[in-house]
């Protein structure tokens, strides 16, 4: 089969990341017979230096002609400043939000391989495996009003946690169509017990529950979710959660699976269901680490894993992602590593290295 995907290497180990993922997607090419052919397309700090955009309008509309998009990462200190009128990151946003990416996978796994690699108990994580389903273009992030001003006793300054009902029912489905294809069982993270936005939330949760009978539907607040996630990780499966609530326990959760460069991420634009092709924007959960940019250190797993999520929700190649992922797998059973999850007796390999080795096991 033919794809068309658009590529957006970004700021900071986004360009490193993302050669790899190209190399090993080729190989995927060569040996199921499809041609991928890539566009490339600036977003971030890259996009603002070249075009004074952190997203010109003509790579949105690539973006939004292509099969899928594949992205490295956004990041730049040098727009750090908060006074600054665009930051890299509002690229990234705006893709989001202007592709309707609503849906954001993202998994958590403990690999065998790297069970004594992490701060935790081997004990505690191991068999870890679940899902977050985080709300991508709505709440904290989007919500009006958004400003900071001036009054006579000082600035000020508010964000909004806004959602219609409309928006929480169509992540709530995500949330319940990708426990149908798990363990059954899904928890709804919120912070109904103070926020009005959460007791909605809640509300339409219970809704929605109805038309999922099979499900069984657990709530769980915010905080004690951020809790339960480093005292009994296996407890979970599938979480679905607010945009904000998301980026911040997906973080935390990283840290179970060694590191963030091993989370993957999809980004949807609509419901996932088996053999249907959604499109969807396809990155690493981590930053774009500017310090360690250029010196072939960053780990492309995070990376190559989203790439493997794009073969199998936007691409229907199921048996292709599944090759990537166990490639993947046997590389770190072989004990490669990058810097960032070494341990001892280990093999540590650069950011080309182990895009070389996922390769050739392709
Ligand atoms: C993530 C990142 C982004 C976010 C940043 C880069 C804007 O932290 O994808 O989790 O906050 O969503
Ligand atoms: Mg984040």
């Amino acid at each position: 089969m033919e794809f068309n995907i658009a590529v957006l290497p970004g700021d900071g180990i986004g360009p490193e990341i993302i050669d790899e993922t190209i190399k090993i997607m080729n190989a995927v090419g060569i040996k199921y017979n499809h041609a991928f052919t890539y566009i490339n397309g600036l977003v971030g700090g890259v996009a603002i230096e070249k075009e004074g955009t952190a997203l010109a309008s003509d790579t949105l509309k690539m973006c939004q002609r292509c099969d899928a998009v594949l992205m490295g990462a956004v990041g730049d200190p040098k727009y750090d400043d908060p006074q600054a009128p665009i930051h890299p990151e509002d690229g990234l946003l705006e893709l989001r939000k202007e592709l309707g990416l609503f849906a954001n996978l993202r998994p958590v796994k403990v690999y065998p391989a790297l069970i004594d690699n992490t701060n935790f108990k081997p004990e505690v994580i191991k068999g870890t495996d679940f899902i977050f389903v985080r709300e991508l273009t709505g709440g904290l992030y989007f919500g009006r009003p958004k400003r900071q001003w001036r009054t006579t006793r000082g600035r000020r300054a508010v964000d909004s946690m806004s959602y219609s009902e409309q928006e929480i029912e169509r992540i709530i489905r995500v949330g319940f169509e990708i426990a149908r294809t798990r363990k059954k069982k899904l928890i709804s993270v919120d912070k109904a017990n103070v926020l009005q936005s959460s007791r909605l939330w809640r509300q339409v949760t219970v809704e929605v529950a109805g038309d999922y009978p099979d499900i069984e539907l657990e709530h769980m607040l915010v905080d004690a979710c951020a809790m339960r996630i480093i005292q009994n990780p296996r407890y979970l499966d599938t979480l679905v959660t607010e945009n904000t609530f998301g980026d911040i326990l997906t973080d935390e959760a990283s840290m179970l699976g060694g590191s963030l460069g091993m989370l993957a991420s999809a980004s949807l634009a609509g419901v996932p269901k088996a053999g249907s092709r959604t499109p969807g924007m396809y990155e690493p959960s981590h930053g774009s680490a500017p310090r360690r940019a250029g010196q072939d250190l960053a780990n492309p797993i995070a990376t190559v894993m989203s790439m493997a999520m794009m073969l199998s929700y936007s691409l229907g190649l199921v048996r292709e992602a599944s090759a990537v992922e166990k490639a993947v797998e046997k590389v770190l059973e072989e004990g490669y590593r990058t810097y960032d999850i070494m341990g001892e007796g280990k093999i540590k390999v650069g950011t080309r290295k182990m895009g070389d080795l996922i390769t050739e096991r392709v």
